[in-house]
């Protein structure tokens, strides 16, 4: 956990959820392929409809073949810190599936919803190693897909982006002000007994 991190819990919950955060300024080493398959295995290890697994991720690491394509692919904004990363990922979800006694793949409700939780395992493993994933909605959708053959069954759902915690003077100015763990709404905000 980084030294300033000033979250704390309404309730008890394990630590590790208050670590896990996303940064920006990035030391730009290099990650091990070991780190980055344990971390992508923790999120195969999520729970999924049907036990569909329907989330795909495609990946580059840090000075290899592919990373200044996936690089490319990501807005200018998040292309100005995402550059320093270790490693980019880009979550993709099934949008068909397979199910017991039906011969032919039908659409899957929760495709998203299953990636999502298996993002949630990534990034709580990437921060129980000692690395930082950092979620992009800021991405190129259509060239994405041209680019990296994403089927048409699928759902790009969103870029990831993991590296290691370096000062935040390697950011601008206007970026250190925002590097730190950010807060959450009160649980009574979110959660309601009974109904809305
Ligand atoms: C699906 C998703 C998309 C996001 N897109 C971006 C993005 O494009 N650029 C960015 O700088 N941060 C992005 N974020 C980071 C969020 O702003 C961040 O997770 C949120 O503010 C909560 O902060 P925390 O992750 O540090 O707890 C994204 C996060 C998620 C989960």
């Amino acid at each position: 956990m980084s030294n300033d991190n000033p979250r704390v819990a309404d309730h008890p919950i394990d630590p590790m959820f208050l670590a896990r955060w996303s940064p920006r300024a990035f030391t730009g080493e290099a990650m091990p392929q070991a780190t980055l398959f344990t971390i992508l295995e923790a999120a195969r290890w999520a729970p999924s409809s049907y036990n569909s697994q329907p989330w795909r991720f495609l990946y580059a690491v840090r000075d290899n073949a592919h990373w200044d394509k996936f690089l490319g692919l990501l807005n200018e904004f998040n292309q100005s810190w995402a550059k320093t990363g270790s490693a980019l990922i880009f979550a993709v979800s099934e949008t068909t599936m397979t199910v017991p006694g039906v011969d032919s793949k039908v659409p899957s409700y929760s495709h998203s919803f299953d990636a999502g939780a298996a993002w949630g395992y990534l990034a709580l493993q990437a921060s129980l190693l000692g690395w930082h994933a950092h979620g992009m909605v800021g991405i190129d959708m259509d060239r994405i897909r041209t680019e990296l053959s994403v089927p048409e069954d699928c759902r790009i759902e969103a870029g990831i982006v993991i590296g290691k915690l370096g000062p935040k003077t390697l950011l601008p100015e206007a970026l250190q002000a925002r590097e730190s763990p950010s807060p959450r709404k009160p649980l009574a905000e979110i959660a309601f007994e009974g109904g809305f």
